[in-house]
């Protein structure tokens, strides 16, 4: 989709984009000269023709194509300009804060050394400041549809880099791969300092949010809608104020819920859960930060000091350090208050 116009007249919310794949943010305009520049034939004729193929029956639909057209992504230079992609966007739609995923499997799998992934997007986020005005934080997920020593392996070869990573992350196919398959690996990354989080009762069960509660010890828990459905498991989740990071318009396009009129998002508040709105993989759902939020305003009549709480409730929720997340708290106090 074209990047938004910022309108001077009616900025959007400033808000923390808390779950976003960069790789979920190639668009097709730049997979096409991505591919170009690499010499790699994509399995489609043209722009129009792979936007026509964004139609997903489930999670592994999806994946299947974001894992495809990684192939166009090989050098630093590709990961920086992915990376400036996305900040451009992000910016336009209010983005201030992004804690910002990436796959390290899909890429040295493919034989892109991790050097190569980890050099190139953060050349990006260096600049993210001064060139977007927005801070920025790296997340290193393992996929969970490969094996824990396949993760513990990444984690020792990401070692050289930690400084530059800020939390680990669980992604990838879920039935099939709970969190407690990677407990030693996140251990691991706790003993040396990082944050965590995991991917959990997206397509999963409950039980998978409890998993990477009591087992992984994670911060925050990405999506996180199927909760709902135990009702113990909504009770620790509030008493704890643990983050979900709730992505509208993936869930619909991946069909984990039916219509964006049938969204959770205000049970989930009413609940007194700790929610998030954020875009998950752009390219392919429809929309940046801010056409989430418009979504659910829209489809779920949400009034403005309700979309207010989920700007408030991105910036509580991320890794900030304290003054920062004080100062961007305040931007969204003062937002169009006059
Ligand atoms: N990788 C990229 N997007 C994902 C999602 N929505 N769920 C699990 N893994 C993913
Ligand atoms: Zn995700």
């Amino acid at each position: 989709m074209p990047p938004t116009t910022p309108n001077p007249a009616n900025p959007p919310l400033p808000k923390a984009e808390l779950h976003l794949h960069i790789e979920g943010t190639l668009e097709p305009e730049l997979a096409f000269a991505l591919a170009e520049r690499n010499g790699v034939t994509l399995p489609y004729a043209t722009e129009d023709a792979l936007r026509r193929a964004y139609s997903f029956s489930d999670l592994q639909s999806f994946l299947n194509l974001y894992y495809a057209l990684m192939a166009v992504l090989r050098t630093e230079n590709d990961f920086a300009d992915l990376a400036h992609a996305y900040l451009a966007r992000a910016q336009a739609q209010g983005v201030r804060h992004a804690e910002i995923f990436f796959d390290p499997q899909a890429h040295t799998s493919r034989g892109v050394p991790l050097g190569t992934v980890v050099e190139g997007l953060t050349r990006a986020l260096d600049t993210a400041g001064e060139r977007y005005g927005i801070t920025t934080r790296l997340i290193m997920c393992f996929l969970r549809d490969q094996s824990a020593e396949s993760a513990l392996a990444t984690f020792e070869a990401a070692r050289p880099y930690l400084d530059r990573i800020t939390a680990v992350g669980l992604d990838s196919a879920e039935v099939g791969h709970p969190p407690s398959k990677f407990k030693e690996v996140y251990a691991l990354a706790r003993e040396a300092g990082l944050k965590c989080v995991a991917h959990a009762g997206e397509e999963g069960p409950p039980a998978y949010v409890w998993e990477a509660l009591d087992v992984l010890g994670v911060d925050r828990v990405d999506h996180g809608v199927r909760c709902l459905e135990d009702p113990e498991l909504v009770a620790r989740l509030v008493a704890d104020q643990v983050p979900l990071t709730v992505c509208p318009l993936s869930n619909v396009r991946l069909r984990v819920i039916d219509t964006m009129a049938d969204h959770p998002l205000p049970a989930m508040l009413d609940a007194g859960l700790l929610v998030t709105v954020n875009s998950d993989d752009p390219a392919y759902f429809g929309g940046y930060a801010d056409d989430n939020f418009t979504a659910v305003r829209d489809a779920l009549d949400l009034d403005e000091e309700t979309l207010r709480t989920l700007a408030c409730n991105s910036f509580r929720a991320s890794f900030l350090d304290e003054a920062t997340r004080e100062a961007y708290l305040k931007e969204v106090e003062a937002h169009g208050r006059g």
